[in-house]
């Protein structure tokens, strides 16, 4: 088994809260966690440093964090993978630098936990997304680990002696307009059914709260984490292919324009691997849609 691939528990922290589960469990059905897997660890370990960067992403399995985190790969970042079921991440063989660790929630870690997981970390990912039933708790899935993520952050970047400002990505959605009211409206029509969709659906509101509490509290002025909302039109799946970044809303919600997941992975890979890119958009919330062949 190639080392730098592990599933990682953390030892000692098998505590039963009430009825709840721990937050670190291992499926023993898991592909990477069975028994005898190749991929079942083999000791447990700090989760290694690498160069050139290190990402942890959260939401990892889900059709924008897969190809997230190949992107990631391919490009020689070390990858670590907080997630819930590690059988849906694709066949790690030949992955170098690939650190899974299993919860049952992002939200059930705890402080110091979550601290540990964004330790050495050049970049953080949120691919989070209500799944299921949109009414379904929690609400505040994403501002509440956004919140709790970015102060990990500020607590390792403060340790830290490199210098270097931590970078935060969230993956928002184009049904948040910015909140100076500055962007087009595209129709009342549109603006009204915004308004509806982010006061009716719970992970509308929560996109909204998190973008909000990210421009507000971890603006350029803030000395240690920075962050870029990333906000992608209609998500398809589709291969990577030509796509454009926009300051401001292109469509009104009536007329959608299709985004692939692979195009906001791979602007994603190049906002953290590419300074000059992430300077660009650094505390703003780029729109992101596929180019129309003409
Ligand atoms: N659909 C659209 O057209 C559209 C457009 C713009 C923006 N967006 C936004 O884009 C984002 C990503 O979308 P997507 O389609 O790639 O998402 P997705 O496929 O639904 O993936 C969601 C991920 O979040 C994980 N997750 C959810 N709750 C979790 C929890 N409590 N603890 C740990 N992991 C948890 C899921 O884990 P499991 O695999 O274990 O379930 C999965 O990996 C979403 O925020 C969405 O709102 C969507």
């Amino acid at each position: 088994m190639d080392e730098s691939i592990s599933l990682t528990m953390i030892t000692g922290s098998v505590v039963q809260k009430g009825s709840k589960t721990n937050a670190f469990t291992r499926s023993p059905t898991s592909a990477f966690g069975s028994p005898g897997s190749p991929f079942a660890p083999r000791f447990l370990r700090p989760i290694a440093m690498a160069t050139p960067a290190t990402v942890l992403v959260l939401g990892a399995t889900g059709k924008t964090g897969i190809p997230l985190v190949e992107q990631l790969l391919q490009r020689g970042a070390a990858v670590r993978a907080l997630v819930r079921s590690p059988e849906k991440l694709p066949k790690p063989e030949g992955q170098a630098q690939l650190s899974v660790t299993q919860c049952s929630s992002v939200l059930d870690l705890t402080d110091q936990e979550l601290l540990e997981q964004v330790k050495g970390c050049e970049a953080v990912v949120s691919c989070l997304s209500h799944v299921g039933n949109p009414w379904a708790k929690p609400h505040d899935l994403c501002l509440s680990i956004s919140k709790r993520i970015c102060s990990a952050m500020q607590q390792a970047a403060q340790a830290e002696t490199t210098g270097t400002r931590p970078k935060y990505l969230m993956m928002g959605t184009v049904l948040v307009p910015k909140a100076d009211g500055s962007e087009k409206a595209h129709g009342w029509a549109s603006t009204f059914m915004v308004g509806l969709l982010n006061t009716l659906l719970p992970p509308m509101y929560d996109h909204k709260l998190t973008a909000a509490y990210l421009n507000e509290n971890m603006s350029s002025e803030n000395p240690l984490v920075d962050h870029v909302v990333i906000r992608p039109n209609l998500l398809v799946d589709k291969p990577v292919s030509e796509y454009q970044t926009f300051d401001e809303l292109q469509t009104g919600v009536f007329s959608p324009q299709d985004c692939s997941r692979a195009n906001v992975a791979q602007f994603m890979c190049d906002l953290i691997l590419k300074p000059d890119l992430w300077a660009q958009w650094k505390g703003k919330m780029p729109v992101i849609i596929d180019k129309v062949a003409a």
